[in-house]
């Protein structure tokens, strides 16, 4: 029998390693179109992407690690070297950021990441739905604002929300254990008291 649509957004997995071929300038099409139907609270469009490609990848990666290891939190060397090895297969990374903007008091600022992150989620559906795999990552310096200004998104006006990476998963899928929803649902009738 054909999978449905709910099936197939029921076998999203998150899939780290992968290789080339990644997506296509269409299938890249699609998948930030997806990103932009995101709900959108007072249409902020927050959302910011930086899309990166081969040696594009390769220049992030030493430039990341170069001033992570210049910081105070300095990368182990089995990290560097364990990150290095998974991002020289990987043919497209994606840097993903929320737009501050505070000319709109009226949305706070959580509500634009709350955005931003449900761009990603539709991205990774999207990717999912295309046959590729894709994760969404905080390492690399994320947290650096060095790193998030050469990427195009000053602290000062951007939050660095971290990278997604795409591409054709390297191992067959294994199976994911899913936690039960019922656990995490109550039924709610009307006032606790
Ligand atoms: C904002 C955000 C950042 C994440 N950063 C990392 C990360 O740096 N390293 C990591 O191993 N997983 C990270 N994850 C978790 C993975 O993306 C993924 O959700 C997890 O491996 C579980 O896989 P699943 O999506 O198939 O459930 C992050 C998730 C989110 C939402």
């Amino acid at each position: 029998m054909a999978e449905t649509p709910i099936d197939f957004l029921l076998s999203r997995r998150s899939v780290r390693f992968v290789e080339a071929p990644g997506p296509t300038d269409e299938e890249l099409s699609l998948i930030f179109q997806a990103a932009v139907r995101a709900p959108d609270h007072g249409k902020l469009r927050p959302w910011r992407f930086a899309l990166l490609r081969g040696d594009a990848i390769a220049r992030l990666v030493d430039f990341a690690i170069a001033s992570v290891n210049a910081s105070d939190h300095p990368m182990r060397p089995e990290k560097e070297a364990s990150t290095r090895r998974w991002l020289a297969r990987v043919p497209v990374l994606i840097a993903v950021a929320c737009r501050l903007d505070y000319s709109n008091p009226r949305i706070p600022e959580h509500e634009r990441m709350l955005s931003t992150g449900a761009a990603v989620t539709h991205m990774l559906i999207a990717a999912h739905t295309l046959g590729y795999g894709a994760y969404w990552s905080t390492g690399l310096g994320t947290s650096n604002s060095e790193v998030a200004a050469a990427l195009g998104f000053d602290p000062l006006d951007y939050r660095f929300m971290g990278y997604v990476t795409l591409g054709t998963p390297i191992d067959p899928p294994r199976p994911v254990i899913r936690p039960e929803w019922s656990e995490f649902v109550a039924q709610w009738t009307g006032p606790l008291t």
